[in-house]
């Protein structure tokens, strides 16, 4: 007997969703592992990680100055996998940071950032901005001497913004010290308003990069044939993601996350350090006037970041790493000259007498602001000056080099400040910290 075509059971495909945030086909050198090496996606799946794990860990956790401490102690001790859960949340928050930016160097390496792709740049700032952000607002929460003060030290700086500063700080404070209206504050921002942020933004992030139509290919390839995502792209996906997940398993099994003594708002360690990720800034106060260090510094690069993808460059060899290979040699040098810059700078303003002492007479904004911003500004445009001749570079190449060199020097910086920096924030070797 023939069957009615109609009433054949149509199968549907299986991954339904996921075929929805990719498009059906795929190029197939997009595929290469070098490409994107997976960047974006890990960073996708480690939000989903947080997000269960943060919702998991909410069920015992308790936002209260007076508990705080004692919910994470009983979770770690007495509930069934409470410290495993904690160390998850922990390693893959650290891992996020990690991965984020080292999806956004891919981007910027590959000149991925221009023309159809300014707008997933731009939400990949606010991204980063919002991974940055949950990391500090979930540091308070376990309430111990370490997250205290970080946050003590940290929001402090906010101070340093001129007329609205100490209004900024109160707001995020809930007053003038950190006490149980911040701990309410972090809170909530970090189990609800900033997932929920990502959450929207990693959806149009997404959007865009369909609307651009897709990953970056570059000229060479851009005959490269068309293939189903499924299976393709998925197994690809699927290998990465399980890669990942063992990865921080491994690492969460091995290390517990770090829990100090309970707070003490009248005991300040000393030195008291701002979380890592937040060390390069506090390094440049010690080196810089506040108003520098705070604002103009970190001003001028976000300015920067937002301008990026509309400065005029020419468009050829986006996809490439490094666009070309006088890019490659120009970024090497770029990055030995930054670890050589910066500890200079560190050990020569370690060894000059204080300026502010030499001239007493002249403001502080110009003996430590205004003058070295001039020689670093200075500096920076002799340093373009030798890379375009000594490599002959288009302006790409000279946009690429100089965020090598700036990011080399935010490295040293953290470094100088996590491992070299003791008592008084004084310089001394990692042993005597
Ligand atoms: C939670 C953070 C983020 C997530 C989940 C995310 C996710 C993704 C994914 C899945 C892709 C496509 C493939 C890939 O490159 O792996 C992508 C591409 C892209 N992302 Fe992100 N991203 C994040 C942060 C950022 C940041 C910090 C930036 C830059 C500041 C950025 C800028 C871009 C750009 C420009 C593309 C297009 C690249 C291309 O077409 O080759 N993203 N992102
Ligand atoms: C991208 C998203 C997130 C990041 C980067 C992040 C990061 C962090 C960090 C760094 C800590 C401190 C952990 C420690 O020192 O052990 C923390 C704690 C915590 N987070 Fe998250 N988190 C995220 C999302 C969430 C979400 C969505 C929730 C809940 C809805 C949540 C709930 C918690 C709770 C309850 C704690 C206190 C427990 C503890 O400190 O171990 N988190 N988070």
């Amino acid at each position: 007997m023939e069957q009615n075509p109609t009433t054949i059971k149509q199968k549907k495909p299986p991954f339904g969703l996921i075929l929805h945030i990719h498009p059906r086909m795929v190029k197939e050198s997009t595929l290469r592992f070098s490409v994107t090496y997976g960047l974006g996606g890990m960073a996708a799946l480690l939000v989903v990680v947080q997000v269960v794990t943060g919702l998991l860990l909410k069920f015992h956790y308790e936002p209260s100055p007076e508990n705080a401490y004692n919910s994470i102690l009983n979770l770690q001790e007495s509930l069934l996998f409470g410290q495993m859960l904690r160390n998850i949340h922990h390693w893959s928050a650290i891992t996020l940071v990690w991965i984020a930016f080292l999806h956004m160097l891919r981007v910027i390496f590959t000149g991925a950032y221009r023309k159809p792709r300014h707008a997933s740049w731009i939400f990949g700032l606010a991204l980063l901005i919002l991974v940055v952000l949950s990391n500090f607002t979930g540091y308070l929460l376990p309430w111990d001497q370490l997250s205290y003060w970080a946050v003590t030290v940290s929001t402090s700086l906010l101070s340093y913004v001129p007329l609205a500063g100490d209004l900024l700080r109160e707001a995020l404070l809930g007053g003038k010290e950190v006490g149980q209206p911040t701990l309410t504050n972090f809170f909530n921002l970090h189990t609800g308003v900033i997932p929920l942020m990502m959450i929207i933004l990693m959806g149009y992030h997404f959007w865009r990069i369909r609307k651009a139509g897709g990953v970056i290919v570059s000229e060479r390839d851009s005959d490269s044939p068309m293939v189903d995502t499924r299976p393709h792209l998925l197994y690809r996906e699927f290998v990465v993601a399980i890669a990942l997940l063992a990865a921080i398993f491994l690492l969460s099994s091995l290390l517990d996350a770090p829990l100090r003594e309970r707070a003490n708002p009248s005991f300040s360690p000393n030195p008291a350090k701002a979380p890592w990720y937040f060390m390069g800034l506090q390094e440049l106060l010690i080196h810089f006037h506040p108003f520098f260090a705070v604002v103009v510094f970190p001003v001028t690069v976000l300015a920067a970041a937002v301008w990026l993808p509309f400065i005029k460059a020419d468009d050829t060899n986006q996809g490439i790493w490094f666009l070309s290979d006088h890019g490659v040699r120009s970024a090497k040098f770029s990055l030995a000259a930054g670890v050589l810059f910066t500890l200079m700078f560190i050990g020569l303003s370690e060894l000059l007498p204080d300026p502010e002492m030499l001239l007493p007479a002249v403001p502080s904004l110009i003996t430590t602001g205004v003058i070295p911003f001039l020689i670093l500004a200075l500096t920076m445009w002799l340093f373009i000056k030798i890379i375009r001749e000594r490599f002959t570079l288009n302006r790409s190449e000279i946009i690429q080099s100089v965020i090598v060199l700036m990011i080399t020097s935010y490295t040293i910086l953290t470094l100088a400040g996590i491992f070299f920096r003791g008592e008084g924030m004084n310089l001394m070797w990692p042993w005597q910290v």
